[in-house]
């Protein structure tokens, strides 16, 4: 309960751990069995709905950033969503898993702003060995089709910016939000950080890490039916001007996000589509 919001708590038998608030449907903490937490959030973070908390994994939908006509990355992580008390079986979802299941519906001012009638059932859980498992699906329950952009925006605690690379990324072109979204290859080397990144990394394999020299541990991220990953640290001058972000905190955060943005989703009447993530922690030396 926080600011008289839900919040559930997964806990496997190892001691690992996750929160989820009902907030936006936001993972806000992941712990592993020692008790170290894996992902950022703010110390300016603000937990009071219609705003946005700075920090775990908000999810941005029905739009990413502010490529169309709704305020920034969309409406579902302002919103409280329900727990989900009968959700849909899902194929493949295998038992051993402390899991919770979220449900959220238009209500008819969002009507207003995105016309279109969905049920987005959210599914979060934690397996035995530790690992998080997001999975989105996004129903039309509408009469005509529409299309979405989506990221499962997640903010990895690193131990110092300077000191992370990202794998898997190599070769592909990149959207550069900070370029009037032009279009880019990268060059081949892992991608390393000096200065603000807010990229959009296009047609990505399904595996991407980031690796953390200081802390010896590297963050593998699995995703499925989420073309793109988005790359983001707004650096120095950014921060100073994000009100929910302490100037210096940038260094101790990491935006990869499975995300489908370039190419939005289409669903017809009636379909459902279903994007997954994984996200694990492995030692490295
Ligand atoms: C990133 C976007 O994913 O999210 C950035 O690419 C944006 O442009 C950032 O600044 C944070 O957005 P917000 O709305 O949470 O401050």
């Amino acid at each position: 309960d926080k600011n008289g919001i839900d919040q559930v708590i997964l806990r496997n038998i190892r001691g690992a751990s996750a929160t989820v608030s009902l907030h936006g449907g936001q993972v806000l903490s992941w712990k592993t069995e020692r008790g170290e937490e894996l992902l950022f959030t703010s110390s300016k973070a603000i937990f009071s709905p219609p705003k946005p908390v700075r920090g775990g994994i908000p999810i941005c939908f029905p739009q990413f950033g502010n490529r169309g006509t709704l305020e920034q990355h969309g409406f579902a992580r302002n919103k409280i969503w329900v727990i989900d008390q009968n959700p849909p079986p899902l194929p493949n979802d295998s038992n051993g898993k402390a899991c919770i299941d979220l449900l959220l519906k238009p209500s008819e001012d969002d009507m207003k702003l995105w016309p279109h009638s969905f049920e987005f059932r959210l599914r979060v859980c934690l397996a035995a060995d530790g690992r998080l498992n997001l999975i989105s699906r996004i129903r039309n329950v509408n009469g005509k089709p529409f299309s979405f952009s989506f990221a499962f925006h997640t903010y990895f605690s690193i131990s110092d910016i300077s000191e992370v690379r990202v794998e898997g990324l190599e070769t592909l072109d990149y959207l550069d939000n900070l370029c009037q979204k032009e279009r880019f290859t990268e060059q081949g080397d892992a991608l390393t950080f000096e200065s603000e990144v807010d990229r959009v990394y296009l047609d990505s394999c399904n595996t991407v890490a980031v690796l953390d020299h200081e802390r010896k541990r590297t963050f593998v991220i699995r995703k499925e039916g989420l073309q793109d990953v988005v790359v983001w640290n707004p650096w120095e001058k950014k921060s100073k001007s994000i009100v929910d972000l302490g100037d210096e905190e940038y260094k101790h955060m990491l935006c990869v996000d499975g995300a489908a943005v370039e190419k939005p989703i289409t669903l017809k009447p009636g379909e459902e589509w279903t994007g997954r993530l994984e996200l694990s922690v492995v030692p490295s030396t």
